[in-house]
């Protein structure tokens, strides 16, 4: 097969093909997600919520991402490989930024990074950029300032913020960075930021006009029952799916009707 290149994410925006992006974290799930046809699988640090329970992206640590990475990694035949730089690993201080993209890229063998943020990241993303790791940038509600936030509402309504988001997503494909997410945004704003820019838009809760989307997997699938907002369409009920499967098991093993002989030894 033929990988995808950050080369070949550009082209499809060049055609005006729609690119498909999905998060994994593991190597089961990374296997299913790449042979079915997906063009970049996120290492996301939603992995803090998805995977470890926690309320917000923070906590996750550099070497817990690589971990995660590299089991991606060993999965993955055809997809590009983006990883998160984890809150902390980058913000303000340019050669810890490099030194935790190169770890990331020695390390899991993923074939470029992400980070949170505009002109506050700047110095950070062009160090990474030099050495000669792909970056993808990610603009508009940014998990990593929550607190800063103080709520996950859709960001960019108002004027100044939109404006300033305009012109962080022409400083990162000014610098070179080789795609962005638009995360929760105003459909409008993603239509003029996606005409604006030469670099693909790949958009989560940001309308149709991004040049490709990207969903939380656990999301797209139904596991979480509880987490469903506006724009999160679900392709499945694994929820169901898996908690019919296991309460059939469990009343199984309690009448004595698994194993049955013939799956016995
Ligand atoms: O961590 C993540 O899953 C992400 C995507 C939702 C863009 O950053
Ligand atoms: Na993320």
């Amino acid at each position: 097969v033929k990988r995808i290149t950050t080369h070949v994410i550009q082209e499809l925006k060049s055609k005006g093909e729609k690119i498909s992006a999905l998060t994994a974290y593991d190597y089961s799930l990374a296997r299913l997600v790449d042979a079915a046809g997906v063009e970049i699988i996120l290492v996301g640090d939603s992995a803090s919520n998805v995977m470890a329970g926690h309320e917000t992206t923070l906590p996750i640590t550099l070497d817990q991402m690589i971990y995660h990475a590299t089991s991606v990694v060993r999965a993955v035949k055809r997809a590009l490989v983006v990883v998160d730089l984890p809150f902390g690993s980058y913000q303000g201080n340019s050669s810890e930024a490099l030194r935790s993209a190169i770890r990331i890229m020695k390390e899991s063998g993923a074939h470029s990074v992400k980070m949170e943020g505009g002109l506050e990241v700047r110095e950070s993303i062009i160090r990474v950029l030099s050495a000669g790791v792909p970056v993808m940038g990610h603009l508009g509600l940014t998990p990593q300032s929550i607190y800063k936030f103080g709520t996950y509402a859709v960001r960019a309504k108002e004027e100044t913020e939109a404006q300033k988001l305009l012109e962080d997503a022409k400083m990162l494909e000014d610098i070179g960075c080789f795609a962005v997410v638009l995360e929760k945004i105003p459909a409008a704003l993603t239509q003029q930021v996606s005409q604006s820019l030469t670099i693909p838009t790949i958009g989560i809760g940001a309308g149709p006009d991004a040049d490709g989307q990207i969903l939380v997997l656990h999301d797209l699938l139904g596991i979480n029952k509880e987490f469903k907002p506006r724009f999160l369409r679900r392709y499945a009920d694994l929820h169901g799916v898996i908690t019919q499967a296991i309460e059939h098991y469990v009343d199984d093993v309690k009448d004595r009707e698994f194993p049955s002989k013939e799956e016995a030894y």
